[in-house]
């Protein structure tokens, strides 16, 4: 069967229209795959996917690299099922991995008042590892509202809700095969 690759969807009773396509999501993983290669070279990282949001970009990055390393996944909560965050954190899912000594690297969907990824970096930091890099797939920039350091992005996106590519809308949507935004 071929990718489900429409130009509009619905969903939950909202329009959503083509953002960033395909081709443009393979284009971008296949650079970032060459640069984690370049830089962790001889290291073995280990890649943290903070679940749910991350796991297709991870899925998908992870083959765009070529140097040995491991996957762990950790799941936090921050949204509910709305459109905003709900500003709390909660760790639904620890990690079952050895981090001390490790090179990390944070795998997110999309970094957006950083407030997840600030938590994360901080629980990492607390394992003692050898050294802790953030990589996410989008960001939000203008939505930032707690400060974090981010080493790797996809697209920088403005303050508009996305969907689709492991991006949910009220556990929705993440099936979609590109990234979708509200059309309003
Ligand atoms: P933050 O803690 O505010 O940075 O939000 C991070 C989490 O919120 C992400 O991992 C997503 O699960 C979710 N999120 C933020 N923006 C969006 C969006 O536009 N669409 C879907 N989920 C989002």
């Amino acid at each position: 069967m071929s990718l489900y690759l429409p130009e509009q969807v619905e969903c939950k009773g909202e329009n959503f229209k083509v953002f960033i396509s395909k081709e443009q999501i393979d284009a971008r993983l296949s650079l970032m795959g060459e640069q984690i290669d370049k830089e962790y070279e001889g290291k073995r990282p280990i890649f943290i996917g903070i679940l749910n949001g991350s796991y297709i970009f991870l899925a998908d990055l992870m083959r765009n690299v070529s140097i040995p390393c491991e996957v762990d996944f950790m799941k936090l909560s921050s949204y509910g099922d709305e459109k905003v965050s709900s500003g709390n954190v909660t760790e639904l899912k620890h990690i079952d991995a050895k981090l001390k000594d490790r090179h990390v690297i944070l795998i997110e969907d999309i970094v957006d008042t950083g407030l997840s990824m600030k938590y994360m970096i901080e629980r990492m930091k607390s394992y003692s590892p050898a050294s802790v890099k953030v990589v996410t797939l989008l960001h939000k920039k203008d939505a930032t509202v707690h400060e974090v350091q981010v080493d790797y992005v996809g697209f920088e996106i403005p303050n508009k809700f996305v969907l689709g590519y492991g991006l949910d809308y009220a556990q929705e949507g993440r099936n979609l095969a590109q990234i979708y935004v509200l059309d309003d």
